[in-house]
């Protein structure tokens, strides 16, 4: 997506030295936009549990190309297997994570230029992000157009929470994909941004990206959204997925469930939009068998932003305080009216996920 006139994805490959890998850095977003190279596996690592990178996709991205620098220090199996442990390890809910690493695995098993191989199986595991994304923005549309038709015309609002927007993948997001399309068929739309604490990925990221797109947004507290929906306020929710079940349940960032549950009391389609890496086809119950990643007690204690001009850290709560951070819940598939995937829109359910995904059966 584009960042003053300049088209940017969040991954690439630093011009004129392969060796390098290139990230913007999330935590200085929105006051400053700051690239950094990434050279060595514990710079990828540090990445992706600092959340430099974060977002299911643009995470397995990242471990991908890790991967890949890893290769070029010690292509040996036992090298491979040691980095491919310590990415897998970084973030334990995003399952795309999972899913780049294994996917290099398998490519370098038999390779004979191993190098080679890896900076190309990244290479395609970051195309097929922007691809993916692009076809769920082209699937999701429809929904929103149909909206728009019924309202005859005036604004869709559409509430997101955390964020699902091309900052947490390579390219287009997924929530925001749809969006994005829907704002670039001049469909009229407004987009209500949760905040999203601890880590504010609302107000930080998507507030920002919407932004810089020119889609009109609205930054509302965390506890704002059921207080709006019961007055009509919302038309539809558009969230993102870290992993998802073959049965549809949907682990999501820390406070989604909520949102699912406040809209299918109001009546308001809810919908989630993933990548097929971010399926975990081995399990069926979200809530029992999806890893939740707690974070340190500082996101929740602290908050940070411009004072003045310069950074601050603020303490907001007694520091002596005990401090509990998940990091996602489950949305069970009950409360999901859909998922918006690069094959097409299908219901949250098995039968419906494996009719798009065959060979999963
Ligand atoms: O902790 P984060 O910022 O990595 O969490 C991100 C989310 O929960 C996103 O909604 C999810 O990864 C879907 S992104 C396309």
């Amino acid at each position: 997506m584009d960042v003053n006139g300049r088209h940017y994805r969040t991954i690439w490959v630093k011009k004129g030295d392969s060796k390098v890998i290139q990230i913007i850095d999330q935590r200085k977003l929105p006051h400053e936009f700051v690239i950094v190279d990434l050279k060595t596996v514990d710079d990828f690592n540090s990445a992706i549990k600092d959340m430099l990178v974060r977002g299911a996709p643009l995470i397995g991205a990242t471990a991908a190309y890790g991967i890949y620098v890893a290769a070029l220090d010690d292509d040996s199996d036992a090298s491979l297997k040691k980095a491919a442990e310590k990415l897998i390890s970084s973030r334990p809910t995003a399952i795309d994570l999972k899913w780049a690493v294994e996917k290099q695995l398998a490519a370098l098993k038999n390779s004979k230029n191993r190098i080679k191989t890896a900076f190309e199986t990244a290479n395609k595991i970051a195309e097929d992000y922007v691809e993916m994304c692009r076809l769920i923005g082209i699937h999701g549309v429809g929904i929103i157009e149909a909206i728009s038709k019924k309202k005859k015309g005036a604004a869709v609002n559409i509430l997101t929470h955390c964020n699902a927007g091309w900052l947490a993948t390579v390219d287009y997001g997924t929530a925001t994909a749809p969006i994005y399309e829907a704002f670039n068929r001049k469909i009229d739309i407004h987009v209500w941004v949760d905040e999203t604490r601890p880590w504010n990925q609302g107000a930080k990221l998507t507030a920002w990206e919407l932004g810089k797109h020119g889609v009109p947004s609205t930054l509302i507290a965390d506890n704002a959204g059921g207080h709006l929906m019961q007055h009509g306020m919302v038309d539809m929710c558009i969230v993102g997925s870290d992993r998802t079940t073959r049965t549809g349940d949907v682990a999501n960032k820390i406070g989604t469930y909520l949102k699912a549950l406040a809209a299918k009391d109001n009546n308001i389609p809810f919908y989630v939009a993933l990548p097929s890496s971010t399926f975990d086809w081995k399990i069926k119950d979200g809530v029992k068998d999806i890893q939740i990643e707690e974070r340190g007690s500082d996101e929740v204690k602290y908050i940070e932003g411009l004072h003045e001009g310069k950074k601050r850290k603020v303490l907001i709560a007694p520091e002596e305080t005990n401090v509990k951070n998940y990091s996602f819940d489950v949305t069970p598939a009950r409360l999901v009216t859909g998922l918006i995937t690069e094959r097409g829109v299908c219901r949250a359910n098995e039968k419906s996920i494996l009719n798009l995904f065959p060979e999963k059966k």
